[in-house]
């Protein structure tokens, strides 16, 4: 369903960014992928056709990371689809004890390096290329003691509406919910993770936007977990 589809995945070594790798593959689409740990990349595209899954290990963070990703998402041009997997949780602390150096690395991650990354994309885009940003719950609903974290996924939302109003594409905002994850493992050590959906759970609203079709309006918030078990393909075939 996603055959010559060109997909750049962020926050592809680890959680929800790998299995978005490999499903996006799986369903015939063209996928690079970025995060900072190359063999973790490499476990990512371990078993894939080689001719569709590429990686660039690159610190988003960075000028140089970003530059380099640009350089080598040349390959897929002219994508079709961004999503904005990568993500860093920082410290678990009130705001009168948050770390200022902690601060500016969550925002920079999270939020800046999401803007700059798209602004060096711009050239290598399809010209309706779906924009898809991954948010949070705390980012739609501030929570105390996730404090620079549910900030900045709160400014991601907003730099999602405004680029909604300006790109000639879809841009959409999906919040995961409490997935199986390094992350959510590291916010939530006490919680059993077989309580809550694994990455592969909350897939079918990332493969549907991922569409040429999504069948969605531009702007548009989706939380994943209301998706799980969907046919992410069930409206193209209700529309065929
Ligand atoms: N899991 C949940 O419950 C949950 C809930 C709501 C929202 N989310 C969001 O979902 C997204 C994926 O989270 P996850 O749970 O899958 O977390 P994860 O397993 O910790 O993965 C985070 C990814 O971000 C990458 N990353 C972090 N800092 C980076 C940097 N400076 N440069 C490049 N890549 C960087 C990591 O790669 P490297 O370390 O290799 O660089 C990793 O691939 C995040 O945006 C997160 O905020 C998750």
């Amino acid at each position: 369903m996603l055959s010559d589809r060109s997909i750049l995945v962020t926050g592809g070594s680890s959680g929800i960014g790998r299995e978005l790798v490999r499903q996006y593959v799986a369903a015939g689409a063209r996928v690079l992928t970025t995060a900072r740990r190359e063999s973790d990349l490499l476990e990512t595209i371990e078993g894939l056709d080689a001719e569709r899954a590429y990686i660039v290990p690159a610190d988003l963070g960075s000028r140089t990371g970003r530059e380099l990703i640009t350089t080598e998402a040349l390959r897929i041009a002219p994508i079709d689809v961004v999503v904005h997997a990568a993500g860093a949780l920082g410290p678990k602390a009130k705001l009168a004890d948050y770390p200022e150096d902690a601060w500016h690395e969550v925002f920079h991650i999270n939020a800046t390096a999401v803007h700059l990354l798209h602004q060096q994309l711009v050239p290598l885009l399809s010209p309706t290329a779906t924009i898809i940003g991954v948010s949070s719950s705390v980012g739609r609903k501030g929570r105390g003691e996730w404090g620079m974290y549910a900030i900045s996924k709160a400014a991601l939302e907003g730099w999602l509406e405004v680029l909604a109003d300006e790109w000639a594409g879809p841009v959409y905002s999906v919040n995961p919910g409490g997935t199986a994850t390094p992350m959510r493992a590291e916010a939530m050590p006490d919680e059993d993770p077989a309580t809550i959906p694994a990455p592969a759970d909350i897939m079918p609203i990332f493969l549907r936007l991922a569409r040429p079709d999504p069948g969605h309006p531009t702007g548009g918030k989706f939380d994943a977990r209301d998706h799980v078990g969907t046919d992410p393909w069930s409206l193209a075939r209700t529309e065929s």
